[in-house]
């Protein structure tokens, strides 16, 4: 039987935090205590954990040396601060934020895809002890491009994606919420968190813009995905907000480095841990994000040969973000050190 190990949670009452006790719970993850930390302003508040109710505490006053393993999502710069606290205290950071996540000392995981990193990083011994989450959007994406990768060599990526309010925290939903509502009974739209009306809208920027013309999460599509799958690869990605509030999906144009019937990828797409291809050419065969919310799978739909290019294949990804795309992929990375690296914790 696993042995139980003390957990803290930072960032738990935010959208990641809330879906990771979830999955946790829903998991039975091996827990013996667990700490749910947060910003000053949340001390006190209580959260339901296996009908239980657990106080909230002040991420910065937390002792880390307390527990073996925090799952972090409290935002860039505070990971950036307390991450390495942590690490310092004896615990391993497993990181949802983008903050480390290009670091050459920090894994970037998605378990069905590249888990083979984290038995390198635990066999040094003067590893960093963080391991990075990758983007929401990366995570998802690069699910389904793993299987066709390793059938015919993808040489280029060129990626829309379609990404839910969610992927901007709580308050980002509370916008299009109260957009919606007073644009219906005529009141001021009050913009945010977003540049632009999210309600009724599609937004073409997420996060900064960079000296190249791309957004951050435009770069951060590009960059991690050549990180966790292969730096050869080509990507272009266009990134829009688009105003629904949970799911993010993507238009996914390939082109590969040798022929590849469409029979043929969805055979490999459906055989790989973690997808599901739903694809009829009919009305209803293919997943959207309403019907993705909520569960655990990457659903790959409208999968054909694009004819305009040489070995071209389109595809349509859409996955809950704070899920697979945050919260499941952080918990299945600590099932998988409770299961291999145990003997790493202090
Ligand atoms: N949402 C996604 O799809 C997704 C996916 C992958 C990665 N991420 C990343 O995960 C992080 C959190 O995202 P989210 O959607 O959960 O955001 P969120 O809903 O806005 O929640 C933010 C969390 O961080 C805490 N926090 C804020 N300032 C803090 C401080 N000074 N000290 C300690 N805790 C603080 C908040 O606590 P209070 O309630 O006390 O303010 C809350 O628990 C972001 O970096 C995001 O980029 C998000």
């Amino acid at each position: 039987m696993t042995n139980k190990i003390n957990i803290a949670i930072a960032g738990a009452t935010g959208n990641v935090g809330r879906e990771i006790l979830q999955i946790l719970e829903q998991r039975e993850f091996p827990i013996n205590n667990i700490y749910c930390l947060a910003s000053s302003r949340s001390k006190g508040k209580k959260i339901e954990f296996k009908g239980q109710e657990i106080e909230v505490e002040d991420l910065a006053k937390f002792d880390f040396s307390t527990v073996q393993l925090s799952l972090f999502s409290p935002g860039g710069s505070i990971s950036a601060k307390y991450a390495p606290k942590a690490t310092k205290e004896g615990c391993i950071v497993i990181d949802n934020t983008s903050h480390f996540r290009m670091n050459d000392d920090v894994p970037l995981v998605v378990p069905e895809v590249n888990s083979d990193v984290l038995q390198d990083f635990f066999n040094n011994n003067s590893r960093s002890n963080i391991i990075a989450n990758p983007n929401c959007s990366t995570i998802q994406m690069v699910m389904a491009l793993k299987p066709l990768h390793d059938e015919a060599i993808i040489n280029r990526v060129v990626v829309s994606t379609y990404q839910s309010v969610s992927g901007a925290g709580k308050a980002a939903m509370n916008e299009l919420f109260e957009q919606t509502k007073n644009i219906y009974v005529n009141k001021n739209v009050e913009k945010k968190e977003f540049t632009k009306q999210i309600a009724f809208n599609a937004i073409p920027h997420i996060q900064s813009f960079l000296k190249n013309g791309n957004t951050q999460e435009e770069q951060k599509m590009i960059d991690e995905t050549k990180k966790i799958l292969d730096p050869h690869l080509l990507v272009s990605a266009t990134c829009v907000r688009v105003p629904v509030f949970i799911s993010h999906a993507e238009s996914v144009n390939l082109e590969l480095d040798s022929p590849l019937s469409n029979e043929r990828a969805k055979e490999v797409l459906s055989n790989f841990a973690g997808i599901s291809v739903v694809d009829y050419p009919e009305d209803k065969g293919y997943v959207t994000p309403v019907e993705a919310a909520g569960t655990d799978k990457v659903y790959v739909s409208r999968i054909r040969k694009d004819a305009t290019i040489e070995n071209g294949l389109n595809l349509w990804i859409v996955s809950d973000n704070l899920r697979k795309g945050a919260a499941l992929n952080a918990v299945q990375i600590a099932e998988l050190i409770i299961k291999k690296h145990s003997n790493c914790f202090h």
